[in-house]
């Protein structure tokens, strides 16, 4: 742990020293009081990624990407907030004071690092057996070569060869000093009452490394195809290997992920090898089994975008489909690919190369409910029966995408494919929420003394947070409702125009968010509430992107205190008898704004001067008390100008009456 001091100082040192961290990475020129270079975050010829060490941020007109000093080193390096904070204290000098740790932390942490230290003399050892020993170069270099693996992708990945002979590992591990413990503890060495033999021995190795590329544990081929043995040998679970959390060579994609903003999935080893030879750099493994949750939001911190191959046949893809759910459910968009009969990732791409794979990718992958969808009509033909088993089912799996505005574009998709009537789907998916929300919220219920996550999804924890910080705000908060108002216009019409203005040399339209932000900021009205500060502040940041969307950004934020208040805030609707009262008519919200949006911003204005004028009677009466004059006569000034605001407010809203 590293204490909040040392952070703050690390942030505060990297802020002022944006353009160091930044031209790391980047050729920076100086243009004006700002620095330009080309966008390490996309592809582009023309320069359009800015540092302004004046504000301590970057920002790239053409992507979109900005930020402070250590999400650029995330984004950049795809590492931890906390790994970034260790980075640049090493690069300009600061201790990183961490927490002192309890004798059991301690322990726990020194058996980790003690595995760590023999998985990576593990892997040094199986790498210099394959290049240096005759029998690792003649069998297993000879085994890879005969797969037209290139050197340089053996390199990449640090393959390796364990000798046929039964503990030569172990006794090597054992004669350099590394403990036996820790030896069984990762699982190279199996340890019986009489004999130790090495677990991978006679096998090529495929080390699998942590994000931060420590090797945490290994995969095993055999060589000879007639093997009664598994084909592939992997590390037992232990405390530097959980294999549902982990993707095979995510350490190797995870930037190219990130900067093509789309994940390839494939099954094995050998696939991922591959594509990388292809020159196909975004691609991971799942190892032979369905994604775990844990697997799912990994894919997800580097893109929201995943493409998933597939080698088998049409009852292997059937039995896959399900799985999916998990993955759409994580809120990813899903696209799937089919190999030709026969083929897989890896054969495939040696088939065709870079170039024709790539093309081939693009051209066959195909959304993945329209792609069930398809599989799945092609299958019920005009059996009625098997027709309503197909709708369910798309339902079913249109129902747990979080995003409302894509399930609707699929209704509309899948009710043309089906050839069912987008209302009959849409209430079929309410229904389904509906009473998934229930059984959530029971379960919550039931669980109140269990530890947060047991039993109840992610969302329904989401839910109940956002309850909670409501209720909390709701009481100390005195603005709440004010604020939670002007928030929901930000967020569900910030893009929409609200009219044109006169600026001192320009008349141009300004749109709701510009008029709101601008309005609060002039006023410096700051909200008790952290997270509605914090949405202000990333509105302000991000509105003017290009393609942003007031209410796509919120929602799809990885914080999920903001994604689920966002997405409350854009479901609400505004009373529609307040708007009935007013105009006469019923119009919807969105005709009104015009109207609506300068109105809640000055009710918050109202209200906010409302209670300082409070408080400024109170002070007033406690200096009259005290017979101090100097602050009586000070206050009575400020009383007068909040009450001139007041009563200027009070006027715009035409219908308060003045106090
Ligand atoms: N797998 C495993 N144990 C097995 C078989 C497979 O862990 N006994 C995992 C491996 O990660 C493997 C993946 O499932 O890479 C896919 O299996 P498969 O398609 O059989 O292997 P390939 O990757 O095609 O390997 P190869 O091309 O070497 O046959
Ligand atoms: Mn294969």
């Amino acid at each position: 742990m590293i204490d909040k001091g040392t952070i703050d100082k690390v942030m505060e040192t990297a802020q002022g020293q944006i353009t160091e961290v930044v031209s790391e990475f980047v050729n920076l020129r100086r243009r004006g009081i700002n620095y330009i270079g080309l966008c390490p975050f996309h592809n582009e010829k023309t320069p359009s990624f800015i540092v302004s060490p004046h504000k301590g941020i970057f920002k790239c007109f053409g992507c979109g990407k900005g930020g402070n000093a250590v999400n650029f080193l995330m984004d950049h390096e795809q590492i931890s907030f906390i790994e970034a904070i260790k980075i640049l204290g090493k690069k300009f000098h600061i201790h990183i004071e961490e927490k002192e740790l309890t004798p059991e932390e301690m322990a726990h942490q020194n058996d980790r690092d003690s595995m760590l230290v023999v998985t990576s003399f593990a892997a040094a050892y199986f790498m210099d057996r394959l290049h240096k020993s005759d029998e690792g170069k003649s069998v297993g270099l000879g085994y890879f070569r005969e797969r037209s693996f290139r050197d340089d992708i053996i390199q990449k990945f640090q393959l390796g060869y364990s000798p046929e002979s039964k503990d030569a590992f172990t006794k090597e591990a054992l004669r350099q000093g590394y403990k036996l413990e820790f030896l069984e503890k990762t699982g190279l060495t199996i340890v019986r009452d009489d004999y130790k033999v090495d677990r991978f021995r006679g096998r090529v190795i495929f080390p699998i490394h942590s994000l931060a590329g420590k090797v945490i544990g290994f995969g095993g081929r055999v060589l000879r195809t007639d093997a009664k043995t598994a084909k592939y040998l992997n590390s037992p679970e232990s405390e530097i290997y959980h294999k549902s959390r982990v993707l095979y060579g995510m350490y190797q994609a995870r930037q190219d992920i990130a900067r093509q903003d789309r994940c390839i999935l494939v099954e094995g080893y050998t696939d991922v090898l591959s594509f990388h030879q292809a020159g196909i750099n975004n691609v991971v493994a799942s190892s032979g089994t369905a994604l775990t949750t844990d697997q799912i939001r990994l894919i997800a911190r580097f893109s929201k975008n995943l493409t998933i191959i597939f080698d088998g046949d049409a009852a292997g893809i059937k039995a896959s489909l399900r799985g999916i759910d998990l993955v759409l459910e994580e809120g990813l968009n899903v696209k799937v690919l089919l190999l030709p009969d026969g083929e897989d990732p890896d054969s495939y791409a040696k088939k065709l190369g870079g170039e024709a794979l790539q093309e081939y990718i693009q051209k066959h992958q195909t959304d993945f409910i329209r792609f069930k969808t398809g599989l799945l009509l092609e299958e019920a033909k005009d059996d009625p029966i098997a027709r309503a088993r197909l709708v369910q089912d798309i339902v079913r799996t249109i129902s747990v995408i979080p995003d409302s505005i894509t399930r609707t574009e699929y209704v509309k998709d899948c009710s043309s494919l089906m050839k069912v009537e987008e209302q009959v789907l849409y209430m079929e998916i309410g229904k389904l929420r509906k009473k998934r929300q229930e059984d959530a919220s029971r379960r919550t219920h039931y669980s109140e003394n269990a530890s947060p996550t047991d039993g109840v999804s992610a969302s329904q924890q989401q839910k109940t947070d956002q309850m909670m910080a409501r209720a909390a705000s709701k009481s100390s908060n005195p603005f709440d409702a004010e604020e939670w108002e002007v928030l929901r216009f930000l967020l569900k019409y910030g893009d929409a125009t609200l009219g044109e203005f006169e600026f001192e040399d320009e008349k141009r339209e300004v749109s709701v968010g510009e008029y709101i932000v601008t309005e609060l900021r002039q006023d410096e009205l700051e909200s008790v509430n952290p997270l509605y500060n914090k949405m202000m502040e990333l509105y302000e940041t991000n509105y003017k992107n290009e393609n942003f969307s007031s209410s796509g950004f919120f929602v799809s934020s990885s914080d999920s205190k903001i994604s689920s208040l966002a997405t409350d805030l854009i479901a609400r609707e505004y009373s529609l008898s307040r708007i009935h009262g007013k105009m006469g008519v019923v119009a919807t919200e969105e005709d009104l704004l015009e109207d609506l949006v300068p109105k809640v911003v000055t009710e918050l204005k109202w209200k906010k001067v409302k209670v300082l004028l409070e408080e400024k009677r109170q002070q007033l009466k406690k200096a009259e008390e005290e017979k101090n004059e100097e602050k009586f006569m000070e206050f009575l000034q400020e009383l007068n100008n909040l009450q001139q605001a007041f009563i200027f407010i009070s006027k715009s809203l035409g219908e308060r009456t003045v106090v």
